[in-house]
């Protein structure tokens, strides 16, 4: 064989080997995201990855299949339980079932305001030098911090993600609201430590819902992301500049949210029920059913006109505690109503319009003239009512970002970040962000 021969063999071989290496790194399954996202909520919580091969994000569910889970812990003898598990025990355990903790992390307060808010709380919150903690009694008496509610939450993300990806996880991006400090930031760190994660970043909220719509990737500069909930509102205005999003301004109402708009149906309702019967409904449990047959109403009006309520009441107590039951017990009468699309939009119109009100100090406190704001983007579950979309829409004269499941647009985006921090290919335009320490949140009541 000649010199040029044995060469152009060799050559041969390179090639074959080269294109055997690259044809596998085209079929071979695709690595496993080493890095979760997590979005630590106030009353939900949710983990998602980012699939390297595929570039889709994955919020993963629970035992059951559920994308979110409650921020909830349950504190009995024997176990403390977290999501679905801890809050079905709030009825039944109501002083160990501890919720809402995310109001108390790495926050100091004044004793006035600790007291005030714990009165809220049917589990009791006490003071351990301006920091918050709740006193839990199962056979021992104990008290935990809200960081320590944090990480059972964290861990049973981390453990859902582990036994659906199968592989150990122990890196993580998690998000928190734009508003919190150093010191809150630090306090939900310390929550991840605790569940055995190493925090990789920490990313605003809002940040991450622009994320979600892929922002940080594409040509824009001011961003809008109004969040509304079930009982708070919060309106961030971004600016990105050069993939780097700052937080130009915030503000917010404490006190706007899914359960007014939920609480003014109630209150129709049972107007509605006085009319018809002449007495107004009081017994707990009636008020219970009218409660959930409004809410499932509420849900039902965002995809229909109109919604039919049937809710069985008693109106009058069953009979005499006393005396032994004579003959069968009384049927209850049965509640009908229609309630219209238009009919809940009157009832709340007071409320939907208090919504633009943090939308305005942002824009002026960001010295923005509405039409300067290249994207909305919508997050919260109360966002899906039509009305609310229109209302924004029409304010700005542009379509809001609505394509992302808004309850999971937070988790959505940090789970991009967590496949960024994990160095997934393809290659993904990161967002940085610009910690802004000066930054006061406006808050409207
Ligand atoms: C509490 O009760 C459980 C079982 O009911 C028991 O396993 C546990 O040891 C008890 N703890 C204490 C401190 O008594
Ligand atoms: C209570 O907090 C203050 C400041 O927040 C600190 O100076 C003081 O040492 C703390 N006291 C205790 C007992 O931890
Ligand atoms: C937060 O943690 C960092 C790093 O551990 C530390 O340098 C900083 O002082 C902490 N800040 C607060 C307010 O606790
Ligand atoms: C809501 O919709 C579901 C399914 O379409 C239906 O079963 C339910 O009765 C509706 N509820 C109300 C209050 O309209
Ligand atoms: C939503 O965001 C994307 C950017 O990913 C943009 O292209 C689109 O026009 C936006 N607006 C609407 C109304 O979807």
């Amino acid at each position: 064989m000649t010199m040029a021969g044995e060469m152009s063999m060799i050559g041969s071989v390179i090639l074959a080997l080269f294109l055997a290496g690259y044809l596998g790194q085209q079929y071979l399954p695709p690595p496993k995201p080493k890095v979760i996202g997590l979005d630590l909520g106030t009353t939900f919580c949710s983990v998602g990855v980012f699939h390297p091969g595929t570039g889709d994000v994955e919020v993963i569910g629970d035992e059951e299949g559920r994308k979110s889970i409650p921020s909830a812990v349950s504190f009995t003898s024997t176990e403390v339980l977290a999501g679905h598990d801890g809050l079905d025990l709030a009825d039944s355990n109501p002083e160990n079932t501890i919720y809402d903790a995310k109001r108390f992390i790495g926050k100091i307060f004044e004793q006035e305001l600790l007291e005030q808010e714990s009165a809220r709380y049917p589990f009791k919150v006490i003071n351990n030098n301006g920091s918050a903690e709740f006193f839990v009694t199962t056979n021992q008496t104990f008290t935990v911090t809200p960081e320590f509610i944090g990480s059972r939450l964290l861990l049973k993300m981390r453990k859902m993600a582990e036994r659906h990806l199968g592989v150990p996880i122990q890196r993580a991006v998690i998000s928190v609201p734009a508003e919190f400090d150093e010191r809150q930031r630090n306090y939900t760190i310390r929550a991840a430590n605790l569940a055995g994660l190493d925090i990789l970043r920490v990313i605003n909220e809002p940040t991450a819902a622009a994320m979600a719509y892929g922002l940080h990737k594409v040509d824009v500069f001011n961003v809008l992301v109004v969040d509304l909930g079930g009982g708070t509102l919060d309106v961030s205005l971004l600016n990105k500049q050069g993939g780097m999003f700052l937080t130009r301004a915030m503000a917010g109402n404490n006190k706007l949210g899914g359960q007014d708009f939920s609480q003014r149906l109630l209150q129709y309702t049972m107007e509605r029920v006085r009319q018809q019967y002449g007495i107004p409904p009081t017994l707990k449990e009636d008020i219970h059913h009218l409660r959930q047959a409004v809410e499932a109403a509420k849900l039902n009006l965002t995809l229909q006109p109109s919604a039919d309520l049937r809710v069985p009441l008693h109106l009058e107590p069953q009979g005499d505690p006393k005396q032994p039951p004579q003959g069968p017990t009384k049927d209850p009468i049965i509640f009908q109503a229609v309630i219209t699309r238009e009919l809940f939009e009157e009832l709340n119109a007071d409320l939907f319009q208090k919504i633009l009100v943090p939308v305005e100090t942002v824009l002026a406190e960001g010295h923005l003239g509405k039409e300067e704001v290249d994207e909305i983007v919508l997050v919260g579950g109360s966002t899906r009512i039509p009305r609310i979309r229109k209302l924004i829409s029409e304010y700005f004269g542009k379509e809001p970002n609505t394509s992302v499941d808004p309850d999971l647009a937070v988790v959505t985006g940090v789970a991009i970040q967590a496949g960024i921090m994990g160095g997934s290919w393809p290659l993904q335009v990161s967002a940085i962000e610009i910690p802004n320490r000066h930054l006061r949140k406006t808050i409207f009541n």
